[in-house]
Parts: structure tokens; C-alpha cells; sequence
């Protein structure tokens, strides 16, 4: 089956073509970051402006690059949530009106589901159960996988998403947006163990937490004087370096510790580690040796499938338009959205 994917939900306009689940024949991803940066994070308004400028030329790229037309699709699916509502809307409206005109079954796909099957990508062969560790600007969570569409939330955080978290802190110190890749490429000229930033507690459960840290930078800088930068080409004093290396080591420790701890109680065959927080470099080396110490095969998509993509969305949707379904009549936008609606079920695991 071949399928047409669009994405909205958040600052990037994207479009993919997909041949069944092990073909991705283009993915086109267009980037607002920049029109952000000057605010220091997404302006609903401007994004959803852009969304209806991009969509159409970026449908068509899609379409020009995997060598296909219109003709040639035979399913459409479509991230209908979570998101900002006014630019979930541009891809719904917009994939609702070409399954219409060209009579073409359409399914809305939940974004998370669109990441977690950002890890069958590129390994379709991944072994089920899988856990997968989500980590975004807007969500943080550890999913358990049985298969394509069965998911279950085993922990979350309790505050700020892990990219949130990375985002805060940078703008904090004045580094420019959006703060994860800025960080990440600073780190590794600092010590990361100069700042201490003390496990995590989360009352029992083995949920995440991240606002503590952003807390303790700002005591930080109070109690050393460090003072954020104020211009973009200023470069970073050591005593930034430092703090930002041993935050991201900080972030990226408890990430790994939980993940560790859910791995001893569930047992999974397989890690996934995805998600915009997945393009982390210290992220990406410790994921790696705790699937190597866990016995786990390990699936990291490459850095264009952990930001935001259509490609992720034409996976996930798959199963649904392959058995047939069409969800033309009751699609709509919805700002949040539990992934797998009343199917998903959320279990607390306590610590052992
Ligand atoms: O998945 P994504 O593109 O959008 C959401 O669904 O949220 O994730 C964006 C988040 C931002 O918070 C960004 O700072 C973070 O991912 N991010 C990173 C890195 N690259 C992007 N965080 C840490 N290290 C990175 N290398
Ligand atoms: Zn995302």
C-alpha cells in the first residue's frame, strides 16, 4: 500500500510518501525554527501561518521526490493530535480535502504513536515488546510496545518534557533556540560532573521529573554570579560550559536510570529511544550501552526521524489504512489526545 503522510502539529511542515512499512520513498520536513528563534520558543499564530503557506508546496515535493503523483496513493494519513490546534488543523484540513477530492481512505494518527514507530523505521524487524523511551519538547514518557498499535504508558513526567527542560535552561543562559542542540554542541567543552544537580525523587513511582533542574540552574547562576549571555556570537565562559555539560549529563542520567529501572520490571526484547531529545549525543552513547548491558536490541532512528516528520505518521498510520479503515466521517483536530483513547492504559510502576 502506498501511503501519502502529513504532519503539523508543532513547527515543522512535513510530508512523506511511504511504500508499505519498509519503503520510505521521500520525506520533506520544512523547519520554522528560525522564525521562532527571535521569540525563544513556537508562536502558535506565526506557526500556523506558515503551516498554510508550506503545506501544499511541501505535499508536492513529497510527491515530486518518491517519482509519484496523486494517482498513485492509495491512503492518506494524517497527525491529528496533540499539537497546537491551529496547526493541527492546516494538515487535517488539508489531507481531509485531497482524501475527498481523490476518494482516498484517511487516518488520523496520534503524534506520540508517530514517534514511538519512529523505531521501526529503520529496523522494521524490531523484536515486540518493546519499550520505548519518548522524549520531545512537549512529552516525556516510557511506552511499552506489544505491537504496531498496542501501547501502554508506564511512566511520565511530572513537570517539564525533557527537551522543555533543555529549552528553559538555555534560555536561561541566554544561549539561542532551541536550546537542545544548542546545549548538546556546548557540553562537551565543559565538566560535567563541576555542577552537582542530585538524583531525582518522584514519591515511589518511576515517573521523571525535570523543573527541579531548571530550579537549581537559577540558584546556580544566583549563588556564582554567573550572568546570562547577551549576544548571540558571545561566546559561553567556562563556567557555562561546565554547568551546561553537567546538566545534560544530569538530564541524560536520569533518563537512563528510569529506563533501566522499567527495563528490570518489564522485560522488554527491545529499546526504542525517540523524539527530538533522541538526537542528544550523550543520549544516544548511553542508550547504547544500556541496551548493550540489558541484552536489548536497540533502535535510535537517525536524526532526520527524531524531530518532527511525516515519515514517523505514514508508519503508524499504516496498520489502520491497511485493514481497511477510513475515518473520514469523524476526523478532527485535537490539541490533546491520549495516545490509543480509552485502549491505552497508564500503570504506575512503583518502585521494587
Ligand atoms: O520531537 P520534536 O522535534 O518536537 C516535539 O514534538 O516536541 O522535539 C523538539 C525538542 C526541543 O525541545 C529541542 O530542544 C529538543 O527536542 N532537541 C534536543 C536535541 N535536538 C533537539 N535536546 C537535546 N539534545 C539535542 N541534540
Ligand atoms: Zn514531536
Amino acid at each position: 500500500m502506498r501511503i501519502l503522510a502529513i504532519e503539523s502539529s508543532c513547527d515543522e511542515t512535513a510530508a512523506a510518501v511511504l511504500d508499505g512499512p519498509r519503503r520510505v520513498l521521500a520525506s520533506v520536513v520544512s523547519s520554522q525554527v528560525r522564525l521562532h528563534a527571535p521569540y525563544g520558543g513556537v508562536v502558535p499564530e506565526i506557526a500556523a501561518r506558515h503551516h498554510l503557506e508550506a503545506i501544499e508546496p511541501i505535499v508536492e515535493e513529497a510527491l515530486r521526490r518518491a517519482g509519484v503523483t496523486l494517482d498513485a496513493i492509495d491512503g492518506i494519513a494524517v497527525t491529528h493530535g496533540p499539537g497546537l490546534i491551529g496547526c493541527l488543523l492546516v494538515g487535517v484540513s488539508t489531507a481531509r480535502a485531497l482524501a475527498m477530492a481523490r476518494h482516498l481512505p484517511i487516518v488520523g494518527v496520534n503524534h506520540l504513536a508517530g514517534h514511538i514507530a519512529s523505531g521501526w523505521l529503520e529496523t522494521p524487524d524490531l523484536p515486540y515488546p518493546a519499550l520505548a523511551l519518548v522524549v520531545s519538547g512537549g512529552h516525556t514518557a516510557l511506552w511499552k510496545v506489544s505491537g504496531p498499535r498496542e501501547y501502554t504508558q508506564l511512566a511520565k513526567t511530572r513537570d517539564d518534557a525533557a527537551g522543555e527542560a533543555f529549552d528553559k535552561v538555555a534560555k536561561l543562559l541566554g544561549l539561542p533556540y532551541p536550546g537542545g542542540p544548542t546545549i548538546d554542541r556546548l557540553a562537551p567543552q565543559g565538566d560535567p560532573h563541576a555542577v552537582a544537580f542530585g538524583e531525582v525523587k518522584t514519591k515511589g513511582a518511576l515517573d521523571f521529573s525535570f523543573s527541579g533542574y531548571k530550579t537549581a540552574v537559577r540558584v546556580h547562576m544566583a549563588e556564582t554570579g554567573l550572568q546570562p549571555l547577551t549576544r548571540e556570537d558571545e561566546d559561553p565562559p567556562q563556567p557555562m560550559l561546565d554547568l551546561v555539560a553537567s546538566f545534560r549529563h544530569a538530564v541524560v542520567r536520569e533518563l537512563i536510570r528510569r529506563t533501566r529501572q522499567v527495563i528490570a520490571v518489564e522485560r522488554p526484547r527491545a529499546l526504542v529511544v525517540a523524539g527530538g531529545v533522541a538526537a542528544n549525543a550523550l543520549l544516544r552513547r548511553e542508550a547504547l550501552a544500556l541496551a548493550d548491558e540489558c541484552g536489548l536490541a536497540l533502535s535510535i532512528p537517525p536524526l532526520r526521524y527524531c524531530g518532527d516528520n511525516a515519515a514517523m505518521i505514514g508508519l503508524a498510520g499504516l496498520p489502520a489504512l491497511e485493514a481497511g479503515e477510513n475515518h473520514l466521517d469523524d476526523l478532527d483536530a485535537a490539541a490533546s489526545l491520549p495516545l490509543g483513547g480509552a485502549e491505552a492504559q497508564r500503570t504506575t510502576l512503583r518502585h521494587l
